[in-house]
């Protein structure tokens, strides 16, 4: 059994408030697209302009008559108004027109419920659902419950959620508020290990639906979830990938973006966020033919903004998706752009067009954080030979009897790893570099480091 959705998004034309940076029609197909990502029918979506917020339904009274026929000939069973319905509204609204109506927060909070896959997400979800429902006591939703097999914060039996009572939520709040802090810390761990991934890793972000999962997948021939679906990725996943340098990276793919995001659940969204901030390269993915790029764009880079990541940082590199729906106007328009802007490649991740420049230009923002080096070591010393040529970009080999001298292009933590590694022929470099006035020998200084 499909639950049928009716979608509204209301307008709000009042004097005073800010206008919304995107088309109200771009907002009710978000808003829709995010009500299909649940697993719902949507029979009908419309835009709702309101000259005055009533505050007993938020929209105007002709209008919740007008629906009311339409959801009853159309047999809804929920109506999705994406706005934030003050408890109050939500149940005139329910009465009025008989069947279950959510707001934005309740749809986001579905989302992230059926999408949080780390035990840190879930609790995240499941804590910011409580505090909205505390709020309100709303009757739990039950059949999308059953229908998604989902974590089950909103689940419950039915009516009788009504009796529960603020305390007993309250007491979970507290013990869930417990749980994470627990989680957190293990967290912290699982971060220390990550950061002793071997290769650079570069993390994918970008507004939800941008394309971020299918463009890690064409990149990594992975079979990572990649549906005509919201936020198919609310947990970050990696992938190992190996660059046309031979230079081998982590790619990992992270939620999505989405504007207005219930306050509650920033929290939830953050956490997968941090990994972000670990990465030597952020790469964000956007969808170019969407007609609201520009403001999704300026959300994205706002909340890097707010994690310290800023618009013209070294190591964030733009990737314009979708490449396959625009016309020729504005390809070239978008290559006029192109030409002021060395990090971004236009793509598509569907058709595969310009995937091979994505890879390209990873590898040149690696390559440009890298140093030169000139290392000497024997040939009979495979195990540090193959580590070279595995983690560095080697750019000339000159084997001279048992030795070998091999100018290579590397990180310098990788530089750094490579001495701890093999401390023999560390001294060696370090002998070298005394003995010798050579420019690229390493520095005692550089073998201390780190
Ligand atoms: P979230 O997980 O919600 O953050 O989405 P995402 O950014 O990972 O998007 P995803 O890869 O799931 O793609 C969303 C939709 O866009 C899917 O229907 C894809 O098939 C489609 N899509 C992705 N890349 C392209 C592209 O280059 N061209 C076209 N036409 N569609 C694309």
């Amino acid at each position: 059994m499909t639950d049928r959705a009716l979608v509204l998004h209301p307008d709000l034309l009042q004097p005073g408030l800010q206008p919304s940076l995107r088309a109200p029609e771009a907002r009710l197909q978000e808003a829709a697209g995010l009500a299909e990502a649940i697993g719902l029918v949507v029979e009908h979506a419309e835009v709702a302009p309101v000259k005055q917020v009533r505050p007993a339904t938020l929209i105007g009274g002709g209008l919740v008559e007008r629906l009311a026929e339409a959801i009853a000939d159309s047999h809804i069973d929920v109506v999705i108004v994406d706005s934030a319905l003050t408890p109050v509204q939500q149940r005139n609204l329910e009465r009025a027109w008989q069947c279950k109506v959510i707001d934005r927060t309740g749809l986001i909070l579905e989302i992230f419920g059926a999408r949080a896959r780390t035990k840190e997400g879930k609790l995240q979800v499941e804590l910011a659902a409580l505090s909205y429902q505390r709020s309100r006591l709303v009757r739990s939703w039950t059949h999308l419950e059953r229908q998604r097999g989902g974590v089950g914060f909103m689940g419950g039996p039915g009516e009788s959620q009504l009796e529960i009572d603020r305390r007993l939520i309250t007491e979970r709040i507290t013990r869930l508020k417990k749980e994470l802090k627990q989680v957190q810390r293990t967290r912290g761990l699982h971060r220390g290990a990550r950061q002793r991934v071997p290769y650079p890793v570069v993390a994918f972000v970008g507004y939800t639906n941008a394309g971020k999962s299918t463009l890690f997948n064409r990149l990594t021939e992975a079979k990572v979830l990649a549906r005509d679906q919201l936020f198919a990725t609310l947990d970050p996943t990696m992938r190992r990938v190996v660059l046309p340098s031979g230079q081998t990276v982590i790619l990992s793919d992270t939620v999505g973006f989405i504007s207005d995001l219930p306050t509650d659940l920033i929290a939830a969204f953050r956490a997968t966020l941090e990994e972000v901030l670990e990465a030597d390269l952020i790469l964000h993915v956007r969808d170019i033919a969407h007609p609201d790029s520009r403001a999704q764009e300026a959300d994205v880079r706002a909340v890097l903004g707010d994690l310290g990541v800023t618009e013209n940082a070294t190591h964030l590199l733009e990737v314009l998706n979708k490449a396959d729906l625009l016309g020729p106007q504005d390809r070239a328009r978008l290559a006029l752009r192109d030409a002021g802007l060395p990090q971004a490649v236009l793509c598509s991740a569907l058709t595969g067009e310009g995937c091979d420049q994505v890879l390209a230009m990873i590898d040149q923002a690696l390559s440009a954080r890298r140093v030169e080096r000139s290392l000497r070591l024997p040939l009979s010393q495979g195990a540090a030979l193959s580590w070279l040529y595995e983690h560095a970009e080697v750019l000339e080999r000159r084997d001279d009897g048992l030795m070998t001298r091999l100018t290579v292009k590397i990180g310098q933590p990788d530089l750094d790893r490579y001495l701890k590694l093999f401390p023999e022929l560390a001294e060696k470099e370090a002998e070298a570099a005394e003995g010798s006035s050579g420019h690229s020998a390493i520095t005692g200084n550089q073998l201390h480091s780190g």
